[in-house]
Order: structure tokens, then sequence, then C-alpha cells
């Protein structure tokens, strides 16, 4: 890296959800002064412009031409998420139920994920230095990106991970049908034909299960080190 650390420098996070992925990112891009992208905060843009057309999110068609047009907007700050659709702030509404519970179904819409990988790639290869989180950022958005991690954690970690934040959320306490969710989930994920969740060949592999999140941080500024080392 030159010494003021301006060297471009692209990393991919990928991983399941309960990983800790999404703090670990944002941490990560303001500890390196790069921007940050969510492409998960994309899909689920995506999924309040459709719910906002009436369409059906079942409806491939529908959902395909209502994209078309999608005005989505999303900033990169690490430290103030920034989405709007048509204008509109929707930071609030995008993590609501009634998207949550529709986003899987708009993200496996084929032409969604070609609007969203085209809008990706743009906002990765216009920043000299960015930290991208998502599911297949390192397999199909950004191939040829500088640093691949793949964060992870074991099924059993994740589902305390979720039941610890739904006690505290008020929403009970069910450790085992947590973790047959989240089973289900890695099964369907990892297994659906489009874009399905695994590490890329070339990504590093850090599981989150006995780390804490400064822990994850130091051993993933760790590899960013080694990577500009090498590149000296
Ligand atoms: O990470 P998240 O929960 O905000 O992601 C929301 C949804 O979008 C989730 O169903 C996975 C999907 N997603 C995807 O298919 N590809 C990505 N690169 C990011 C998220």
């Amino acid at each position: 890296m030159s010494a003021a650390g301006v060297e471009r420098l692209i990393v991919a996070m990928d991983g399941p959800s309960g990983t800790g992925k999404s703090s670990v990112s944002r941490l990560l891009a303001s500890r390196l002064g790069a921007s940050y992208l969510d492409t998960g905060a994309m899909y689920r843009a995506a999924t309040v412009w459709v719910l906002s057309q009436g369409v059906d999110t079942t409806d491939v068609d529908a959902v395909t031409a209502a994209v078309a047009s999608l005005p989505l907007e999303i900033g990169t700050d690490p430290t103030a998420e920034r989405v709007e659709v048509a204008g509109e702030d929707v930071t609030g509404p995008i993590r609501g139920a009634e998207v949550t519970a529709a986003v899987s179904a708009v993200s496996a819409v084929p032409a969604v994920r070609e609007k969203l990988v085209a809008m990706q790639r743009d906002i990765a290869t216009r920043s000299d230095r960015v930290v991208v989180e998502g599911r297949d950022i390192g397999t199909v958005v950004l191939p040829d990106a500088d640093l691949k991690i793949y964060l992870t954690a074991s099924a059993e970690t994740r589902a305390a991970r979720r039941n610890d934040q739904n006690v505290a959320d008020g929403r009970g306490d069910d450790y085992a049908g947590v973790l047959a969710d989240v089973q289900r989930r890695d099964l369907a994920d990892s297994t659906r034909a489009l874009s399905p969740l695994r590490p890329a060949d070339d990504a590093v592999t850090v599981d989150t299960s006995d780390l804490t999140k400064d822990g994850v941080i130091d051993a993933l500024l760790r590899l960013v080190h080694d990577l500009q080392g090498a590149r000296s």
C-alpha cells in the first residue's frame, strides 16, 4: 500500500446471515477508510419498490416488469446508511417484516439479480477502496476482488445469536425452532440454482463462532495487511 493508503482495494464479504457479517463489514470499511456497499439492502429496496407497485412478488413476469424501472439510490458511507427508492428514504421499511418475508422471492428473479449485479459492479469499480457485502460477491459480482472473505459460524452459534436477539426484542425464546429454521435456510441457500451461497474457490473462510467482533476485525485487518505486504 502507498503511504497515503490510496491503493485500490476491493474486499468481497460473503456468507450466511447470523455471522455478524454486516457489522463486521461496516467496521472493516471504516477502519480501512473504504466505502461500504450492502447488497442485501439493495435486494430489500427492490422488494420495497415491487411491493409499492402492487405487484405479486411470486409473479416472476410482473416482478421483472416492475424492476425494469427501479429508481434505487444507495449510499456507500459505512457510518451512515442511505437507501432511497423513488427519492424516498426506505432505510426503515427495508428491515420491516413485510419486506423480509418477500425478499427471498424477489431476489430469486433473474432480472432482479441482473439489474442489481450491474449496479453493484458499477459502484464497486468507481470506488478506490470498497468493502462489498452479500452472498455472491466473490463468486459472481466481483470475481476479481483483491480479497474475498467468507464469514461463517456454526448453525448452532447463528441460531443462538438469533434466538438471543428474539428474546431481547420480546419475540420469545425458541432455540430449537430457530436452529431448525437456520438449517432449513442453509440448505435452501446453498442448493438454489441461481447464485447458490458458497465460498469462492479463492476465498478465505473465517469462522466467527468463537471470536468476538474485535477478534474478527483483527483477523480481517491482518489479511488486508498480508495482501498489501505481498503486493509491495
Ligand atoms: O443480507 P440480507 O438479509 O439483508 O439480505 C436480504 C436478502 O437478499 C436475503 O434473502 C438474501 C438476498 N441477497 C442475495 O440474494 N444476494 C446478495 N448479494 C445479498 C442478499
